[in-house]
């Protein structure tokens, strides 16, 4: 009989962002957001995302999924949306997650490129995209995994 452990997600996210070859599976000399699926099953996502300066996400939700991110390099600012806009700064080993219906858009506002790792249980099957407008924020579309990304 196998026993499985099920970690709960941000634990699970630090111990994939751990393998220091992470940092060098992308181009850092890359112009746009690159994107490398580590593992997806029906019950959890991994991606490593590497963000240019100035690159970001836009406004968007994750579906049913909750999720966690971390950054292991550079430093990473997330703007999300409950009724209100907050702003957080990930650095480099900062490490959080959120529930089901978090809507953010996280930015490299940094000099330098920056790389995360990002997990989602259960795995992504649409992002709902928003506009922000002055204090209100509307749903803009909804993305399909297998088609958008
Ligand atoms: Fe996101």
């Amino acid at each position: 009989m196998t026993t499985l452990t099920v970690l709960p997600l941000l634990q699970t996210l630090r111990e994939f962002a751990r393998d220091p070859d992470l940092l060098h599976l992308h181009d850092p000399t890359a112009t746009e957001r690159q994107w490398t699926e580590l593992i997806t099953t029906d019950d959890l996502q991994i991606w490593l995302i590497s963000w240019p300066t100035e690159a970001e996400t836009g406004w968007h939700d994750h579906g049913t999924a909750g999720g966690a991110f971390t950054t292991i390099a550079g430093r990473l600012t997330e703007h999300s949306w409950d009724g209100a806009e907050h702003i957080r700064s990930i650095g480099t080993g900062d490490a959080w997650s959120f529930a089901p219906g978090h809507i953010h858009n996280v930015r490299n506002l940094g000099a330098v490129p920056a790389i995360s790792v990002h997990a989602y249980s259960p795995r992504l099957t649409t992002m709902t995209r928003y506009q922000l407008s002055g204090s209100r924020i509307e749903a803009i579309g909804v993305e399909q995994a297998g088609v958008q990304w």
